[in-house]
């Protein structure tokens, strides 16, 4: 049986701030709305930065933390909605400035759910035996999708990037990983991308931008994001007490609220970064991860839960002693 754990984990936001109050300036909105129906205060924004210069930050700072030859390195999965090309990938670019070997690279789109896709699919690509030291990477420039001039979603989102390196372990550290997804052919949390369809007729293609119906996501969040917890813990025997602490999505504090409620954990064991960063989509679970770390939340021998939910619908979640 081939175990794996986390060697280390890092991760990058840019340097521009725009605060609540800069917000107001965009849209008719105020830091009390945004404070008590999401609990944001600021978002962290790329300006002449792109998804590959997030992640590049993030993967060197991981490495790092890992103290991973990057030569090492045999499979990298980037999770992400905003690649800076349709081909070639954030994964192939990073290659190419981490100076990795010539190993398999790919990005994964299941967006807010992202990381635990690629965490998944590379957690079991070493267990199978074929690869031994993966860099996984959440990295997203969502404020590049953002309308700008809708107050019910620009107010929501920021960018990011978090990186972790996992490979083979002696004892069992990622213990189970889960995913699922449900069509959301409604298109309650939809963006069109570019419209291609007819490109001959339409000349100038136009960049679709961020729709959501934030009811609606706002009920799916409530019910997936526990349930997931709960049948991590019925699936591996463990009890909630059992667990260190959650480290959740940051798309709402409301959501992660609620989610605590129903679960009857305690809110001062749930990671909460969102105030900072806003929702940085597939970013949002590594950078918490890598801030709890940091900030010694989580720490060597914690057991930790981690879940998401996105578009798509997606959503994921993992047991995890660190
Ligand atoms: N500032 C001020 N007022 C606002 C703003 C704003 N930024 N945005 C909306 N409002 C107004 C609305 O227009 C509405 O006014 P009305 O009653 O006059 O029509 C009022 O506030 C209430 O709006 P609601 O949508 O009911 O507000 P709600 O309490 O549901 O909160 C929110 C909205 C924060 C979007 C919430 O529904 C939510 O968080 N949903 C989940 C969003 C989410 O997690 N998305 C994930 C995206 S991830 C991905 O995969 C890309």
């Amino acid at each position: 049986m081939i175990y794996t754990e986390i060697k280390g984990t890092g991760s990058y936001v840019p340097s521009r701030v725009l605060t609540n109050e800069d917000m107001s300036k965009i849209v008719d909105t105020n830091d009390e709305w945004i404070v008590s129906r999401t609990g944001i205060k600021e978002r962290h924004v790329v300006t002449d930065e792109y998804t590959i210069d997030l992640a590049e930050h993030a993967s060197k700072k991981a490495l790092e933390d890992a103290n991973v030859d990057p030569k090492d390195v045999d499979l990298v999965i980037v999770a992400t909605v905003t690649p800076d090309n349709a081909f070639p990938g954030i994964a192939q670019l990073l290659q190419k400035r981490l100076g990795l070997n010539e190993v398999m690279c790919f990005d994964v789109n299941a967006a807010c759910s992202g990381f635990l896709y690629v965490l998944n699919i590379a957690d079991k690509m070493i267990k199978s035996g074929a690869y031994k030291t993966a860099l996984i990477v959440g990295a997203e420039t969502l404020t590049r999708l953002t309308d700008w001039s809708d107050r019910n979603t620009c107010v929501l989102f920021g960018d990011a990037a978090g990186a972790m390196v996992i490979g083979t372990s002696e004892t069992n550290k990622i213990k189970d990983v889960i995913c699922g997804s449900k069509s959301d052919d409604e298109g309650m949390l939809i963006c069109k991308g570019v419209d291609t369809k007819d490109p001959h007729v339409n000349a100038v293609s136009t960049q679709d931008h961020i729709h959501m119906n934030g009811r609606e996501v706002f009920k799916f969040a409530t019910r997936i994001m526990p349930q997931t917890i709960k049948d991590l813990m019925e699936r591996n025997n463990m009890e909630l007490d059992d667990l260190n602490y959650i480290v959740a999505h940051q798309a709402n504090a409301r959501i992660i609220d609620k989610a605590a409620r129903d679960l009857k954990y305690p809110m001062d064991k749930m990671f909460m970064n969102i105030q900072k960063y806003g929702n940085t989509s597939a970013a949002s679970v590594p950078l918490a991860i890598d801030e709890a770390i940091k900030e010694k939340k989580l720490k060597k021998g914690d057991l930790f839960a981690t879940v998401a939910f996105g578009g798509g619908f997606t959503w994921g979640g993992a047991l995890i002693e660190l």
